[in-house]
């Protein structure tokens, strides 16, 4: 029987009385002692600290917060009878020997009586649930998209290897990345509460006891980080302030990738090429999973597979197709072999408490592990990385099995900084470390460019240096059904560029499931088909004509909508909003607080994915043609459907009928999609001309179009403008203006504006910068999944 095992309440000891201690309040009773500060750290957002006197070094040594707010103001305690009272930017902060009440302007955050409590190096806070009907975030998570009534473990693992015989269910806990932030509804305002910690953690949302929200440290320093609302955007949008948002990735890395392990030779990666060109499929990246290497040694090739890596990716690159290779942390413990010799003579890799270095077994037999917590060691990575990197011609940098997996060896002996740091302290931040070194690698190999990482394991901050796949899924409807959720949470909790293996990874997919899966992530943040070796293969065209076909219809709306897709990553960059959405992030509806099977890509767009297959739901027959059939709540207003050109009115629940080449697809009234209408070859796209896609019902639309070069870091230093869009389409008459503003040359882009669903619209007038422009309406096709939709452009 699987407990989720947690420290029942009752075994941890309670403080009796407080006094102040310097600027902190110091809780105490038998056997605990509890230092308590709080500071106010940016708007809307408050810190306490909670140093258990058990825990010997009250450092904190997590890297989660950004350097700029790991200082604030401090707020000086005020003593009063029996409660300690804290002012803060987010409101008054009252603190009792065993209760804590935080009253924010819009909502009350209370512990139940008893609620504060020490266990040895172990922390408990008890909230109490009053109110709150919503609970999201959490990080990476099997499960539903309300998260109130789970539990949730945050620990890295490597699930595949713990749950050998149950992964392949939705509800392993825990997962490769642990990210202790909480974003609770209560009533229908949001609060966030992020525990940064980096040991071992646990939340129990009111599964164990209903009504009380548990946070168990079992070891560290937590930082409490209270998040003010009162919308879920403004929410996440502070999380995402604190800990940093994902910098902007080159264009081709948010196109299709391609991957599976198992490719082992370079026949493969150039059969792979023209079987892309030949089914008329873009592709942006191929990608060389663990059978690339010489006998799984770091930074070396299997000549006699790849006799000239960097010509062939060359090659690739030539036909628009990028090269990213895997890199493990694991170094093959081989005297003799360099990297190993150097790391050694370096003291770079990890130890065991006693000095020896510490070995797992991973799929080089014997190995070491890169002490990723010294910067020495992160030094050392970089400068290997980049070689590598460079002789290679290889352009991006995937990161696995760095949870850190260790095989049939223990991981906690691997202790870290020359066996003095306790494994606890790090091992969450194996992977961030990891991830820090290797973006640098990237830097030091192209200073003005911009790296693409991909990571497996992750905790909070990470985001900063790299994107995230959600690991080791299966080939089946409830991981297909579970992706949704698990990449809407993650994208709450930070993680805006992510995505899951499409297809499935483990055991063997089917068409109708590579196609339903193609559907629901085409326009996910993170767009990679990847499969086991064992498994079958899965590439677009294997399983006959009709499945690529509607798999083609995906892939290629993913490139039409592109230039709409760098623009969410361009805003989440700017202000933290993630690109992919649940519906309650822009709608109060009751039914959005659990709805997980539907989601927006920025606010324009709504994607309700068919999820089950044939003969296991709702389906009919209509003209010989068969139909999976599903709800979709659309938000109040006007909405255009995608698949068949007309407005439908929201507001309320669609059953909806998709043959099995069709996504249902909806673009909000008022919306503006730039599209890419060009000629379509894997990552060439010239995003000089832009089709501006109006969908004007009632509502004018808008849209802040950001212009920059897309290629270089130069965004980082405020080298980017913007081209405000206005539009509004009345009787026979579209309007649009467009005003450029900014540090970026104007009209490099040239937009034309294209008409939804207004067949008597004749005339256009457009104004760029002032200047009217001569633009003749026409009536043309636009390509839409599988579809053609008559537009005017
Ligand atoms: C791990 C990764 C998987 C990869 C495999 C071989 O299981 O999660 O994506 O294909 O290792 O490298």
């Amino acid at each position: 029987m699987f407990f989720g095992q947690k420290i029942h309440p009752l075994n941890f000891d309670r403080a009796e009385r407080f006094h102040l201690d310097g600027e902190a309040v110091k809780l105490s009773g038998p056997g605990m002692a509890l230092r308590v500060g709080c500071e106010t750290v940016m708007d809307g957002c408050c810190r306490l600290r909670f140093e258990n006197g058990q825990v010997a070094d009250s450092t904190q040594y997590s890297d989660a917060v950004r350097p700029a707010y790991r200082r604030g103001a401090v707020a000086t305690p005020r003593l009063e009878a029996d409660t300690a009272r804290f002012v803060t930017a987010i409101g008054q902060i009252e603190l009792q020997p065993t209760r804590l009440r935080v009253a924010m302007t819009e909502v009350m955050l209370e512990t139940v009586a008893d609620g504060i409590g020490c266990c040895g190096e172990a922390l408990l806070l008890n909230f109490a649930l009053t109110g709150v009907n919503g609970c999201y975030g959490l990080g990476e998570r099997a499960g539903p998209l309300n998260k109130l009534g789970q539990t949730a473990d945050f620990l890295n693992v490597d699930v595949v290897a713990v749950f050998r015989h149950t992964y392949a269910r939705d509800d392993y806990d825990p997962t490769y990345v642990a990210i202790p932030l909480a974003i609770l509804k209560v009533g229908e305002r949001f609060l966030g509460v992020f525990f940064d910690n980096p040991h071992r953690v646990v939340m129990d949302v009111g599964k164990t006891r209903p009504g009380e929200f548990w946070y168990q440290a079992f070891g560290g320093v937590t930082d409490l980080y209270l998040l003010a609302g009162p919308t879920l955007r403004e929410v996440t949008r502070r999380y995402a302030a604190l800990t940093g948002r994902a910098p902007l990735p080159p264009l081709w890395a948010l196109g299709y990738h391609q991957c599976r392990w198992g490719y082992r030779h370079e026949r493969e990666f150039r059969a792979l090429a023209e079987q892309f060109a030949a089914a008329d499929v873009p592709v942006s990246a191929l990608w060389y999973d663990i059978d690339y290497m010489d006998e799984y040694r770091l930074f070396s090739w299997d000549r006699l597979d790849f006799p000239d890596p960097a010509g062939l990716n060359r090659e690739l690159k030539d036909a628009g197709i990028h090269a990213v290779t895997i890199v493990d942390p694991g170094v093959k413990r081989e005297p003799g072999y360099p990297v190993y010799d150097s790391g050694r003579e370096k003291a770079v890799f990890c130890q065991t408490a006693s000095g020896r270095e510490y070995v797992g077994k991973v799929w080089p037999g014997d190995t070491v592990f890169p002490d990723f917590s010294l910067p020495a060691a992160r030094a050392w990575w970089a400068a290997y990385l980049a070689d590598f990197l460079r002789d290679s011609a290889v352009d991006g940098v995937w990161l696995d099995m760095n949870d850190p997996a260790t095989g049939y060896s223990r991981t906690e002996e691997m202790c870290f900084q020359h066996g003095q740091a306790p494994h606890e302290r790090y091992h969450n931040q194996y992977a961030h470390f990891m991830a820090l070194a290797s973006r640098a690698a990237c830097e030091q190999r192209d200073p003005d460019g911009r790296p693409f990482l991909l990571t497996r394991s992750a905790c909070a901050g990470t985001q900063r240096y790299t994107a995230v796949w959600t690991g080791d899924n299966a080939s089946n409807w409830d991981h297909l059904r579970m992706a949704l959720p698990c990449s809407l949470n993650l994208s709450l909790s930070g993680i805006a560029f992510n995505g899951p293996d499409v297809g499935g990874f483990m055991d063997d997919t089917n068409a109708e499931l590579l196609v339903r899966w193609h559907q629901a992530c085409c326009l996910f943040p993170f767009f990679r088909n990847h499969s086991s070796r064992d498994s079958r293969f899965q590439e677009p065209w294997q399983f006959g004509p009709a499945t690529l076909a509607a798999i083609r219809g995906a892939i290629r709306l993913r490139y039409r909508l592109l230039p709409y897709l760098y623009q969410c990553f361009f805003a989440h960059w700017r202000d933290g909003d993630p690109v992919i959405r649940p519906l309650l992030y822009h709608y109060d509806h009751p039914e959005y607080a659990h709805l997980g099977d539907q989601y927006l890509v920025g606010d324009a767009l709504l994607v309700a994915p068919i999820l089950h297959g044939e003969g296991q739901g709702p389906e009919s027959i209509q003209r010989g043609v068969k139909y999976q059939e599903r709800r979709i709540a659309l938000p109040a207003g006007w909405w255009f459907d995608l698949n068949h050109g007309v407005w439908v009115q929201g507001g309320r629940v669609l059953h909806y009928a998709a043959a099995a080449d069709e996504l249902p697809l909806f673009a909000r009234d008022g919306a503006v999609l730039p599209y890419y209408a060009g000629p379509l070859r894997n990552s060439f796209m010239h995003l000089s001309a832009i089709e501006l896609h109006l969908f004007c019902h009632d509502q004018p639309a808008q849209f802040e179009y950001t212009l920059d070069d897309r290629e270089t870091r130069r965004y980082e230093q405020g080298t980017w403008g913007l081209a405000q869009v206005t539009a509004e389409v009345r009787e026979e008459r579209t309007t649009v203006k467009i005003e450029e503003s900014g540090d970026y040359p104007r009209e490099t882009v040239r937009f034309t504006p294209v008409v939804y669903g207004h067949p008597e619209v004749r005339k256009l007038e457009l104004t760029v910068n002032g200047r009217a422009e001569e633009r003749k309406l026409r009536t043309e096709q636009r390509e839409w999944l599988c579809r053609n939709l008559m537009v005017q452009a």
